[in-house]
């Protein structure tokens, strides 16, 4: 292989080539290891031994089932975005009480959905509150609150602070008493979240405090709360060539395991606390996997051309986020020498662009392509534009075996949805 270190250092692939994964399950294609995402489960879940720790996968990040499946085997507990995200949480296995539905701007009808298949809500407004009292009165709720500290890779993923649509204000901590009285509803957790991507956790570490202070009010008052969750947002190092730096989790924990625990003796709390990572769980269990074949000079700026698009992994496009990159090649061997190269799909976009000006081996045609920590906010976010169906996933199981979790989209699924499937399909399929 012409750059594959990070990966060999980790036994990414287990006992097969990426070239023989392509050649398997076809390009491009998302693999992910088994070993590493219960890896992260485990760190996080070593932020503190207090029983009252009780962490949740925010599914968000992938919501494939089978890595879910995993993620409930390694004991975690799970959030939910939406009635689909419910779904998925089910069918991996996770009851109802072990799901968070934290709801931003949705309908009765999903609140009902969700009101009906007996997981905890979180509202996001006074307005909702309400809507949700008026639902399921005499029921319990959980509350976000906008703690006014945010933090993020980028002001897309900041959610904290004046500036954001995110929670209810602390302040409008009356009418929030009222509002509950009015429907009958216990207040039975509160939650909140900063953003998303730190490296540095004195945001965080802030932000648990005010939430802390917060609830304390409420369970002075006499509510029953069960939950308080922190929210996620612990980064991972992307920069994995440049050597980054990995988050610091054991200062994190060691100040969250005594913030809490300190709570506790503080309070007499009885109930649980969360954090809420989708990132770090995630991301680094997963690779996007191309196909590179093209290659062109435009000028003095070279392209390598690939079957990697936005439409396979958005955070390039959207966020100008950095990917590190690798590149194997049947009997190659590790190349040191590097040159200015772009890696771009083939969607007709000029954002279209996976990697920019990066300094990397000469990728030449045929050469298989890695995108790495593509495992979070990666298939998740992808889409068929360009009427490009969506890759197929793979996993890389703990005894080195490849196993497919979900297969390629095909040009048939895309016509499925009209209402002349059936005709279009005889016709085209
Ligand atoms: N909890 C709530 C309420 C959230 O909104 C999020 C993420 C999380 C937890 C998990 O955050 P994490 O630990 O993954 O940072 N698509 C963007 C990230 C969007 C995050 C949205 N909310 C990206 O690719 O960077």
């Amino acid at each position: 292989n012409v750059r594959s270190s990070y990966t060999d250092s980790v036994n990414f692939y287990g006992n097969n080539t990426p070239m023989e994964l392509v050649k398997t399950y076809g390009s491009p294609l998302y693999v992910y290891n088994e070993n590493v995402l219960r890896t992260r489960c485990r760190e996080i879940q070593a932020l503190s031994d207090n029983p009252a720790f009780t962490p949740n996968y925010s599914a968000k990040a992938n919501t494939n089932i089978h890595l879910l499946k995993i993620v409930q085997e390694e004991g975690m507990v799970v959030d939910a975005m939406s009635p689909g995200e419910i779904v998925m949480n089910l069918a991996a296995g996770f009851k109802p009480e072990q799901i968070l539905f934290i709801s931003n701007n949705v309908s009765a009808e999903e609140l009902q959905f969700a009101i009906d298949r007996g997981v905890y809500v979180s509202v996001d407004s006074l307005s909702q509150l309400d809507l949700y009292g008026q639902l399921n009165p005499g029921g319990k709720v959980v509350i976000r609150f906008n703690p006014g500290i945010g933090a993020g890779h980028h002001a897309k993923v900041v959610t904290g602070g004046k500036l954001t649509k995110f929670g209810v204000n602390p302040e409008d901590a009356e009418t929030v008493r009222a509002t509950l009285a009015r429907h009958n509803l216990t207040l039975c957790g509160v939650n909140m979240h900063i953003g998303s991507l730190f490296m540095e956790p004195d945001g965080y570490l802030e932000a648990m405090g005010v939430l802390l202070s917060i609830v304390k009010e409420w369970v002075a008052e006499g509510h029953a709360i069960e939950i308080i969750d922190f929210g996620g947002g612990f980064g991972i190092p992307y920069r994995k060539y440049e050597g980054e730096e990995r988050l610091d989790l054991a200062k994190l924990g060691e100040a969250f395991h005594a913030t809490i625990t300190e709570f506790i003796e503080e309070t007499g709390y009885t109930g649980r606390f969360m954090c809420e990572p989708g990132r770090y769980i995630a991301a680094e269990c997963g690779v996007l996997l191309g196909t590179c074949y093209s290659v062109k000079n435009n000028g003095d700026k070279r392209f390598a051309g690939t079957d990697l698009g936005f439409n396979q992994l958005m955070r390039p496009a959207m966020y100008d986020s950095f990917h590190d990159v690798e590149i194997y090649r049947e009997g190659g061997s590790e190349v040191t020498e590097t040159m200015e190269q772009s890696i771009v799909g083939n969607i007709c976009e000029s954002g279209d662009i996976m990697a920019k000006d990066r300094q990397l081996p000469e990728i030449a045609e045929g050469d298989v392509i890695a995108m790495l920590d593509a495992g979070a906010y990666g298939y998740v976010m992808a889409s068929p534009y360009n009427q490009r169906p969506r890759p197929a996933e793979v996993l890389i199981q703990e005894n080195g075996e490849a196993r497919l979790i979900r297969r390629r989209e095909t040009l048939n699924d895309l016509l499925n949805m009209y209402p002349e499937a059936d005709a279009l399909l005889n016709e085209f399929g």
